[in-house]
């Protein structure tokens, strides 16, 4: 999950790293370092916390006349987060510089192995032992592309590295498995980092790096060579797009409420040119190449993460009730350890914002063999998992900088919308009038939007409790685990989300003054079932938040304690507005508490490690 930079140009090459690492630093930001060559030595400054307080600590450094600087923003994986933990780490005599991000499984054995040889370690890093065994390579071929090689042979796990060395100052070499890492390519200096905005400072194009690649970069020219069959490689370079770049929150106080408030437009773009009222269409381009296989598949499991995995559960609602085809959501990181038989008509679908999440893409590693259909919907273009993916959709919508995933959600049911569609195109009664309605779409989050004063003051007022239910029923159900998942990840307090039906099961026993529940009830279908809930919340003391529209509200007015209304729009619709409600209430919640909001506790962007 870690961020890194390198540059190499002919001069200043601190600064494109830190503008680099302050793109990065959604990846983590428990600690930061950099480490740069001045012309006769390579120096290194690490601090822990943000990319701010590195800056600090450089701020009385001569810097301008750098010509080779490698960066780094950390999340921690094995070691506190402390100034000795974060990168660069080093060898004995400082003159081999290493970044990495992922996990080195056989650290462990390598440094018994280096500590035998005399070797001595000062972090608790898995890290450092890849500085000790490229000098432990280099001391034996004096060939550092060599030595760096060896070394990377010998890992195991996942990592994106990138070193310097005061041997060959004017050279980065960097290496990749299983962790995103590109070259950016610009004039008279190159760079390398983690994704498109690491690089963007200095670079006009961009080449990505696969597994088990080497690269070795210099000011006017870089190679890339296969580590397994020793050949260069030649790819070439695509145009850093701006959209890839990280952008700025405007306005607003946060990014998270930014991205909030692009629900209509991040909706607008998800359908753009991909439905046509007028002929009853849907075009998803991204699927044409698979379009046979796609008329016959028998199963679709939907593998993903966090936000990306409930926005599954709303793509299984939709796709069984729209297209009549099974489906089945796993969480990522347990799809791994299953042993479950596959049609051969099964379709795997991989849903995810940045398309680097680990566990993900391990998922989609474990179905390799099985050469079965695998789908992406993906926001990030370019990523692994979008290039792992047979074929996809992507969501278009745009950077997401905030920790906490928003516009992301909209975009991924809005997509699996047009899916569950147009599979079912040809047996949904449903199908011309979701298309119609989706098409305004937009316009009905505008409203969502225009209800923020309202719901800032309600969570406002619900600030001070230290728990929180979030219930729903049908489609309303993952919106209701939505919530739950936003409100404790970003101010903290404890939060459980329930179907409706399951309460009176256990949970309801957590019920009291202290407990209050938002209740998701503006489904035309089941509001009633949800309102036998709040009279039971209700007859145990419960305050209740009860999100419902004009024509119901009436069976809701007596009993709950707030209502937030909204637009009326069908089922299946109603995740895609839901989400926004509570969205914006847990963001008002966390604003009053004073919580940093983009960049919550113990978390990062792109978990990028299982
Ligand atoms: C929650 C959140 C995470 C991500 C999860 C998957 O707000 O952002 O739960 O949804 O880490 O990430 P992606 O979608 O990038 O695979």
């Amino acid at each position: 999950m870690c961020g890194i930079v390198g540059f190499v140009g002919d001069k200043n090459a601190v600064e494109p790293v830190l503008c680099g690492l302050r793109n990065l630093e959604y990846r983590g930001y428990d600690s930061a370092g950099v480490a740069f060559y001045d012309g006769s030595k390579i120096r290194n400054v690490k601090q822990a916390g943000r990319v701010a307080a590195l800056e600090n600590e450089l701020v009385d450094l001569d810097i301008i006349n750098t010509k080779t600087a490698i960066g780094h923003t950390r999340w921690a994986t094995h070691g506190t987060p402390t100034k000795l933990n974060a990168h660069p780490h080093y060898n004995k005599d400082k003159t081999i510089f290493v970044v990495h991000n992922g996990i080195i499984e056989n650290h462990q054995e390598l440094r018994s192995m280096l500590e035998a040889k005399g070797y001595h370690f000062v972090s608790h890093t898995d890290t450092e032992v890849v500085p000790h065994l490229i000098d432990f390579y280099y001391q034996k071929t004096k060939d550092m592309e060599q030595a760096f090689t060896s070394a990377i042979n010998d890992l195991s796990g996942a990592y994106a590295i990138v070193m310097m060395s005061e041997i060959e100052p004017n050279k980065i070499l960097a290496a990749k498995l299983s962790s995103p890492l590109a070259i950016g390519v610009g004039k008279k200096n190159n760079m390398v980092g983690s994704d498109a905005s690491a690089v963007a400072d200095a670079a006009k194009k961009i080449v990505y790096l696969e597994d088990y690649e080497i690269a070795i970069v210099e000011k006017n020219k870089y190679k890339i060579r296969n580590l397994k069959n020793k050949k260069i490689v030649t790819r070439n370079p695509e145009d850093l797009l701006l959209e890839d770049v990280r952008s700025s929150k405007g306005s607003f106080e946060h990014f998270m409420l930014k991205e909030i408030h692009e629900a209509p437009k991040t909706i607008q773009n998800a359908i753009l040119g991909r439905i046509k009222i007028e002929t009853n269409e849907i075009k998803l381009g991204g699927l044409d190449s698979v379009a046979n296989q796609l008329r016959n598949i028998d199963r679709i499991i939907i593998v993903s993460c966090g936000t990306s995995y409930i926005a599954g559960l709303v793509g299984e609602y939709l796709i069984e009730e729209l297209a009549e085809v099974p489906v089945e959501v796993q969480l990522a990181s347990e799809f791994k350890y299953r042993k479950e038989p596959y049609s051969p008509n099964t379709a795997i679908l991989a849903i995810s914002q940045s398309g680097e999440t680990a566990d993900t893409i391990a998922a989609l590693k474990k179905i390799e063999p099985q050469g079965l259909l695998t789908l992406g919907i993906v926001n990030s273009p370019g990523s692994t998992i979008s290039r792992m993916t047979k074929a996809g959709i992507y969501c278009h919508a745009g950077p997401e900088i905030s920790v906490a995933s928003t516009k992301a959600f909209t975009a991924q049911v809005t997509i699996l919308v047009l899916l569950a569609l147009s599979l079912g195109k040809n047996r949904s009664k449903l199908y011309k009038d979701l298309l119609v309605e989706l098409a305004s779409l937009p316009k009905t989050a505008e409203k969502i939007l225009s209800l923020s004063p309202a719901i800032k003051e309600i969570a406002i007022r619900y600030s001070h409790h230290r728990d929180f239910m979030f219930i729903g029923r049908g489609y309303e159900y993952p919106v209701a685990l939505e919530g739950s998942l936003k409100l404790k990840e970003i101010s903290y307090i404890h939060a459980e989300a329930y179907a409706g039906g399951e309460l009176k099961h256990g949970p309801l026993a957590l019920i009291d003054e202290n407990f209050p529940t938002l209740a998701l009830a503006s489904s035309p279908t089941l509001f009633d079932k949800t309102a036998s809930n709040i009279q039971e919340i209700k007859a145990r003391g419960g305050k209740t938040i009860v999100v419902t529209t004009k024509k119901q509200q009436k069976h809701f007015k007596t009993i709950a304690d707030d209502l937030i209304i909204i637009p009326e729009v069908s089922d299946q619709l109603s995740p895609i507005l839901e989400a926004i409600v509570v969205q914006l209430f847990s963001y008002f919640i966390a604003a009053e508490k004073g919580c940093d909001i983009d960049k919550p506790r113990n978390l990062a962007k792109s978990v990028t490690v299982e």
